[in-house]
């Protein structure tokens, strides 16, 4: 039976992605009444600069008083879109306080202090929705928290972040080098103005750690995670690539240990062979490949960021949220129980391809090899090429067998110690296989 008194929401933020929710609760309006058995009412907008005008929104919705906002006591639902750690945090655990649920899309705020989060959530019986904090549009958290709730993942693999990965696709298929695909990056709006947070790895990274902690049921926090960007990766990373039929992606990993009894997450750049499916993922798009027990393989990919398409994740969220409101109930929310801890990087077994400068003279090979039978990395190819400019260096390329990366690290720093060895060009690790 259709409730007729609406549900009313607090819009925190009215952005880019606040402005869309907004507008997509109006021109959807009788859509979502009939989705969630009552009319849903923006309440009101708490936002910065009052002044602007905002096409679509009532002025007397907006407010620059977000607490009092959340404080009101008839707001049924907090959309949370303003980001950052303060005042979100402050916000959001005020909103449940007074009796609010929480939709959010806050990735770092949740990589951060998640558990701040759950347990306000928990302790006021609200629930704490964030779908679109990963990946944008595309459904992850629902289907990890939810559908595979009956089965054991065992591996996330993923493109998390567009802006990186525009910027290596277009290194990959232009020729281009890091700069030029990251000032096209910019002047599409992609990038920010300050774009260290896509490309230091930081913006995967928090979507990591959320990811790593639902996967696995466990509490994963930013600082778990190993983070490395892709300021490093040059074109020549990239022709070593497509030599190997591969191409270099900024992935984040969240594995389960062989023996089940850890987990690791970290964000990197790597090869992976054209013939896995986010060796396709082009441009600015996002993509996440899920390794289950009983599900097997699944990819979900699409816009993972953008207006609309996280407004689109926030507005699935409301719907799900208002219809626990109407039901008197919640859904699912914080499962911590495996505690498996995290795993440092030393811990992660992978394969790597490494680029050697060196000496062009009898016997380096065989010095380069017992290095790495020494550290107990097994080489699985190699490939040398001497230098046309005739200075008596030659490029080695190794590709390695699966390893410790605490054991590569060993054989690293040994072979910088080598007189014949030149200079480390690169090490990239090698996924997907
Ligand atoms: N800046 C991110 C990206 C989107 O480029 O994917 C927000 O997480």
């Amino acid at each position: 039976m259709m409730r007729t008194r609406p549900l009313k929401v607090a819009l925190l933020g009215c952005g880019v992605v606040g402005s869309e929710v907004a507008r997509i609760m109006a021109t959807h309006a009788d859509d979502l009444t009939a989705r969630i058995g009552a009319p849903v009412e923006l309440a009101g907008v708490a936002v910065r600069r009052p002044s602007k005008v905002r096409e679509g929104i009532d002025p007397a919705l907006i407010t620059t008083d977000a607490t009092a906002l959340v404080k009101r006591g008839d707001i049924d639902v907090v959309v949370e879109v303003i980001g950052g750690i303060e005042p979100a945090r402050t916000l959001i655990t005020t909103a449940f306080e007074h009796g609010a649920s929480v939709v959010s899309a806050n990735k770092a705020l949740l990589a951060e202090d998640g558990t701040t989060l759950y347990e306000a959530a928990e302790r006021h019986g609200r629930d704490l929705y964030f779908e679109a904090a990963v990946a944008g549009a595309i459904p992850l958290i629902r289907p990890l928290r939810e559908s595979l709730a009956g089965d054991k993942v065992n591996r996330v693999l993923g493109i998390v972040n567009g802006t990186t990965n525009f910027i290596l696709d277009r290194m990959d298929s232009a020729g281009s080098g890091y700069s030029e695909a990251l000032d096209e990056a910019t002047a599409l709006g992609y990038a920010e103005a300050d774009p260290t947070a896509d490309v230091e790895g930081f913006d995967a990274a928090a979507k990591a750690a959320i990811l790593a902690g639902i996967a696995f049921h466990t509490r994963v926090r930013l600082d778990d995670v190993h983070r490395e960007g892709i300021t490093e990766v040059t074109s020549a990373d990239l022709a070593s690539a497509k030599q190997m039929g591969c191409t270099v992606k900024l992935l984040a990993i969240c594995e389960r240990a062989a023996d089940g009894r850890s987990v690791t997450a970290r964000v990197h750049p790597a090869m992976i062979p054209l013939s896995h499916p986010l060796a396709s993922v082009r441009e600015a798009y996002n993509a996440v490949f899920v390794e289950a027990d009983a599900a097997g393989r699944l990819m979900f990919y699409g816009p993972g960021a953008g207006g609309s398409p996280t407004a689109s994740a926030v507005l699935g969220d409301l719907v799900a949220v208002c219809r626990n409101r109407l039901n008197g109930a919640t859904g699912p929310g914080e499962s911590a129980y495996t505690g498996l801890p995290v795993s440092g990087m030393g811990e992660v077994v992978t394969r790597y391809h490494i680029s050697l400068d060196v000496a062009d003279k009898p016997g380096v090979l065989a010095q380069v090899a017992t290095v790495f039978a020494e550290h107990g990395v097994s080489i699985d190819t190699v490939r040398q090429k001497g230098r046309q400019d005739g200075d008596g260096e030659a490029s080695l390329v190794v590709v390695t067998h699966r390893a410790p990366d605490a054991a590569l690290s060993g054989t690293v720093e040994a072979l910088r110690k080598l007189d014949t060895v030149r200079g480390v060009a690169s090490i990239m690790r090698v996924e997907g296989e």
